[in-house]
């Protein structure tokens, strides 16, 4: 099989990785294995040194992903120990992306819902085009939403949206995903990829010390963590090369008079 017939595959390119999920037949819908596979091109991603930002996007306009395999429920997700080791899975990916040193951006077009939802949350940012349509419709399926993912969620758009989004199950467009902070940008259809990328572009040219750090700084704040450990974080930066190079090229930058 080559690599564009696989259900997710990556493209790295001038430090951009790209991931690719293709099922358009199924809407993106991501079965378990699916789910490993992901798992695995984020930590090739998260290990190469080449890599300085990761985009996660669709073959298809019609959906980013319409979520978890529903079709694999009444097998892999028919117990409470199943049930368990399902979602591990999806907590695992969600933790190697936010612990992720680099930055993660969902390039969103289409169905965003359920565990698509849940993965685009787990990313740093999300861009859409105005064809975006999201959902998390676990109250539709008699589904508990995992803790972790509530929490990215209440981060986002506070604890009031985020029981509208979740006890109600409903469809948003990206108007009111952007208006409540769910989403960070959204793009005509034509510039969204061009616009994503752009971005990608300007997140690795900055300094990825910094990136990491800053990074580290707001999920230790996130998680409601203290500033002690974030100390040696900040002794690294200030010794750096990178920061007296940066700080040492905006002092020599060519300047009009
Ligand atoms: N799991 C498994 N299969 C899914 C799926 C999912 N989450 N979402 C879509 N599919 C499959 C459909 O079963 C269908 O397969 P089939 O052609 O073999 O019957 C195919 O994708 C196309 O879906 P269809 O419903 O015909 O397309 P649509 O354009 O009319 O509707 C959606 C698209 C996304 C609105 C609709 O498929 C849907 O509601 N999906 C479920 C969304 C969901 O509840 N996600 C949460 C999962 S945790």
């Amino acid at each position: 099989m080559n690599l564009e017939q696989r259900p997710i595959f990556c493209k790295k390119e001038e430090g951009i990785a790209s991931i690719y999920i293709n099922r358009p037949e199924k809407r993106n819908a991501i079965n378990s294995e699916m789910w490993q596979q992901l798992i695995a091109v984020v930590d090739d991603c998260n290990s190469d040194s080449s890599v300085r930002v990761i985009i996660f996007r669709s073959t298809s306009p019609v959906a980013f992903s319409a979520g978890a395999d529903i079709s694999e429920f009444k097998t892999a997700r028919n117990s409470p120990e199943k049930g368990e080791e399902y979602h591990q899975v999806l907590s695992d990916l969600e933790e190697r992306l936010l612990r992720s040193d680099k930055p993660t951006i969902a390039m969103i077009q289409g169905y965003c819902l359920g565990g698509g939802l849940e993965l685009a949350l787990a990313c740093d940012f999300r861009f859409s085009d105005p064809t975006g349509k999201f959902s998390i419709p676990a109250a539709k399926l008699g589904i508990i939403y995992p803790v972790r993912s509530t929490k990215l969620l209440i981060h986002l758009v506070g604890p009031s949206r985020a029981k509208e989004i979740l006890l109600s199950g409903e469809m948003m467009d990206v108007t009111k995903a952007l208006e409540i902070g769910l989403i960070n940008r959204v793009y005509d259809e034509k510039e969204l990829e061009k616009e994503t990328y752009q971005f990608a572009k300007t997140l690795a040219g900055n300094s990825e010390l910094a990136i990491r750090g800053m990074k580290k700084v707001i999920h230790f704040i996130m998680d409601g963590e203290g500033e002690d450990g974030l100390r040696a974080l900040f002794e690294e930066s200030l010794i750096s090369e990178d920061y007296k190079q940066r700080v040492r090229s905006f002092m020599n930058r060519p300047r009009n008079n």
